[in-house]
Formats: C-alpha cells, structure tokens, sequence
C-alpha cells in the first residue's frame, strides 16, 4: 500500500483507460437506414462514425474494461480502490450499474453507485470522487463515464441519430497533498427551467391497476432535442463558465496545453477554442471516430491523448461538460499519470 500523504486535501489524477463497442457505423451507412450523408453529418458536427452497442456487450463490460484499464495504468490492485463513481444516464439497470462493474472489477472493498447527469456526468463524478479524496475519509476513486446512448435514440430521427454513439472512459484519482492538487478549480451549473431542449422522459402510459387506480408503465421514450436550443446554449455558457475560472485563477488561455470539451459537435468546440483564441492543435476531438457518446467523451478523448503521449505529464488541461439538465460545468486540471 502507498503511503498518505500527510496534509491531505488534493487529488491526483495517475491513471486513464477506455473501452468502445466493436460495431462501428459510418456515416455512409447510417445514410442506409435514414436520409441523411455524410457531407451532411461531417460538415454540421464534425462525425464520421459512431459505436453502438451489440449483444454480446454491455455498459457494464465496457466500463469493467475502461475501470481495468485505469487501474493499470495507476498500478493499483482493485482491492485498494475506496470508490467508484459511474457517471451514466444509460445503466444497464435502473438501480444502478456500478455495483455489477465494483463485482467485475474484484474491487471488494469500493463503495460504487451510479451518477446521473447526462453529458456533464464524468465532470460532475470527478469533482463528487474528488470530495471524498479532499476529505480524507477515502483515499483511491475510479471515475467511470459510459453510456448507451444508442439504445434511446429514434434510429428514424436524422436530426438526433446521427449525432450520438456508445463508449466508456476512466479516470483513477488518489489523495494527495494540497499542493499537489490536480483539481485546480471546478464550478458546475444546473438550470432545470431550461432543461426541456433535451430529454429522454419517461413514455407517460398508464395502465388500470385495480378499479378506479393506475399505475404508469415504465419505459422511456427516444431522446427529444432541440438541436438548435441545445447548440446556442453550448456555445454561450461554456465560454462563460470556462472564463470565469480562468480569470478566477489568473490562468491566461495561452498557458493551457490542451482544451478537453464534451464531445458534441466540432462546431462547438471551434467556437469555444476561437473565444479564447486556443489554436486549432490544442484542441482534442475524437468526434470523427465516436461522436458523441455523453458521459464518456471527456475520459474516453483524455485516455486516447495520454495513450498516444499527447497529454503528459504536468499538463495543463481546460475542460468542460455539458448536456441535458440543462446542466453544465468546468474544471481546470493537472494530468499527473502514473509515477
Ligand atoms: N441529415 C441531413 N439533413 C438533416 C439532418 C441529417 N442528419 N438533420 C437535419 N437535417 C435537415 C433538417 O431537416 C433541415 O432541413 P430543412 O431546412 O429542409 O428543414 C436542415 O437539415 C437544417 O436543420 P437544422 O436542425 O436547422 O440544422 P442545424 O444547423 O441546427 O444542425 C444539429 C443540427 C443537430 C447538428 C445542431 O443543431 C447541433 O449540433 N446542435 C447541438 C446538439 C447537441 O450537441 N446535442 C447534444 C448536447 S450534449
């Protein structure tokens, strides 16, 4: 076992991992099934394909797999992990998924529940796994974004279909001391007054129970957006959101290695690195290969960036989640990696 650090209070991030489905949709075939092509995806969000989840796989598997993966790459045992938070909108049971991953992962002695927050979910899981650590009271997380997004959307709606797919990424986070903290600044936001340009709802069926009483089916209905809502609220509250905390941090824009946004629309993202003037190479995107696939996007980019020796060690890195809720967040982030 590592030693505590004695002045506890920050957090570490030392390990990344990921896992994506095998099948792959192009956006030539997805204009097999509906009327839409790829000039048309490419040039609105910046997709080429998508992964959707098959039969032989599960959110659970995938998250196993990205939380595995993490733990390696931290050289941990999945023993000493205290933690885990699964961020998903999409479990593989309305219960909870993170216990079944805690059961794959042999991590017998983590406490793990599931965090719903749409696509700010894996930002709202850091910085909730971070509280812990910060506290004192546990010491290693495992911060796993997923999600099935495929399993919700109308596959006959071009307008949302096409823009989103399934995957999972880690993150392993120890304490550590104050001036070690990775975390530099978070702020998160949530405004459910604007939240109806992007839903899965519940179907609202009710079924005659016994005489004179109903009861409501379950079930949900395929994501409902307002795509064009959904955009102006991107590109105007993460600018804001991203330049309070660097002004409240005294961080010039130009100091950042790398901007790590939500994988939505590379319109998005471009609009967002042009407000601070980021240039083009600083900015991560993996839309072209996975699209959006909500909870997973910010560690599923950040793994293939520290796989691929982009983000190293020390690096400075702006992110920011944000999606249905409306909620929306950012963190300014040290990438440690494993020592
Ligand atoms: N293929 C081809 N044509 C399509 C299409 C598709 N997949 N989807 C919509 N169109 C058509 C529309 O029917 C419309 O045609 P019309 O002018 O004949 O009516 C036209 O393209 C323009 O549609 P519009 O909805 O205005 O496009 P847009 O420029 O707003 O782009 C989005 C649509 C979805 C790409 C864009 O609004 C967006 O990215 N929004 C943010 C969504 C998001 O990121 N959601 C998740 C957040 S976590």
């Amino acid at each position: 076992m590592a030693e505590t650090p004695k002045n506890i209070g920050g957090v570490a991030l030392v390990g990344s991992g990921s896992a994506i489905p095998s099948q792959k949709v192009t956006n030539d075939e997805l204009g097999m099934r509906v009327d839409t092509n790829d000039l048309w995806i490419k040039s609105r969000t910046g997709i080429g394909a998508r992964r959707v989840i098959g039969p032989n796989e599960t959110l659970s598997d995938l998250s196993h797999l990205a939380g595995e993966a993490a733990l390696q790459m931290a050289g941990w045992s999945p023993e000493s992990v205290d933690l885990i938070l699964l961020a998903t909108s999409t479990p593989d049971d309305l219960f909870g998924s993170a216990p079944k991953v805690q059961a794959k992962l042999g991590a017998c002695n983590a406490v793990a529940f599931d965090l719903t927050a749409a696509c700010s979910g894996f930002l709202f899981a850091l910085v909730t796994a971070a509280q812990f650590l910060r506290g004192g009271s546990m010491r290693r997380a495992l911060v796993i974004g997923a999600d099935q997004l495929s399993r919700w959307v109308d596959w006959d709606d071009r307008r949302t279909c096409v823009l989103f797919g399934d995957g999972a990424g880690a993150v392993a986070i120890e304490a550590t001391s104050t001036e070690e903290d990775a975390l530099i600044d978070f702020k998160l936001k949530s405004d459910g007054a604007r939240g109806d340009c992007l839903n899965l709802p519940q179907l609202g069926e009710f079924l005659p129970l016994i005489t004179g009483t109903t009861h409501q089916r379950g079930g949900f209905s395929p994501v409902q957006m307002n795509g064009q809502e959904v955009y102006k609220f991107a590109v105007r509250e993460v600018p804001a959101i991203l330049g309070e905390l660097l002004s409240a941090n005294k961080i010039d824009p130009e100091k950042l290695n790398w901007l790590l946004l939500h994988q939505a629309n590379q319109r998005i993202l471009d609009a967002v690195a042009q407000r601070f003037s980021i240039p083009q190479d600083k900015v991560l995107s993996n839309l072209a290969d996975y699209g959006n696939t909500s909870a997973a996007t910010i560690p599923l980019m950040l793994d293939e960036a520290v796989k691929d020796g982009r983000v190293q060690s020390g690096h400075l890195i702006a992110t920011s989640g944000f999606g249905a809720g409306l909620s929306w967040g950012a963190a300014l982030l040290r990438w440690r990696g494993p020592i």
